[in-house]
């Protein structure tokens, strides 16, 4: 069994799509360890601890960067952790931190990356910079994580068409459903091995 991490600071819809591939079955030989949070906020918090998982927060203030290292670098190790998934994580790893998991850590961003990514791209700004630029298509990708934002080697994309009257609502939503589509599969095939 590998031993996940899943790093959120919102809502945690790809976190909970996660755990439903879990549950399914899509999602094999993963056990969720660890649910941090950047803030208690995070309404996904509440459902993780319903569901008996174990949650932390991991608030970036008033800390250096080497204390938000150690610290995360000891609860994974605490839980011994293989893995680890940002969903919706508001925050950028310490450098030292994504060089000690490289290769073991992924994000998903909703932009077909390198398109409308990087630092101050969240929220609705990547679905409505998409539809300023008319563009006929977005998406979204789901890749590692390095020391940059939005940076690292692409795992898996999925594409979907941007509609005549889109809002950037409307986009975001089309975008989440392939989300919670790929970032379960992305993981298996990192985890599990990519299967022909
Ligand atoms: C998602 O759109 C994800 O791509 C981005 O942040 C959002 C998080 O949503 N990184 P949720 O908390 O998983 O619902």
């Amino acid at each position: 069994m590998k031993k996940l991490a899943i790093f959120i600071s919102g809502g945690g819809s790809n976190m909970k799509s996660i755990i439903r591939a879990i549950d399914e079955g899509r999602l094999e030989n993963v056990e969720l360890k660890l649910v941090l949070s950047s803030t208690k906020k995070a309404a996904g918090l509440d459902y993780a601890k319903e569901r008996g998982y174990r949650t932390e927060i991991l608030s970036y203030k008033d800390k250096t960067e080497d204390e938000i290292s150690r610290a995360l670098i000891n609860l994974m190790r605490e839980e011994e952790i293989d893995y680890i998934a940002l969903a919706g994580f508001m925050k950028v790893l310490p450098a030292a931190f994504a060089r000690a998991y490289k290769g073991r850590i992924l994000n998903i961003h909703p932009s077909l990356i390198p398109l409308y990514c990087g630092k101050g791209f969240y929220g609705l700004i990547p679905h409505q910079a998409a539809l300023a630029d008319g563009a006929k298509e977005s998406g979204a990708t789901v890749h590692y994580v390095d020391e940059g934002v939005d940076t690292g080697r692409i795992v898996l994309q999925e594409k979907c068409e941007v509609l005549e009257g889109d809002s950037a609502e409307d986009l975001q939503k089309r975008v989440l459903e392939i989300e919670h589509r790929i970032y379960p599969k992305a993981l298996d095939m990192v985890i599990n091995g990519f299967k022909s």
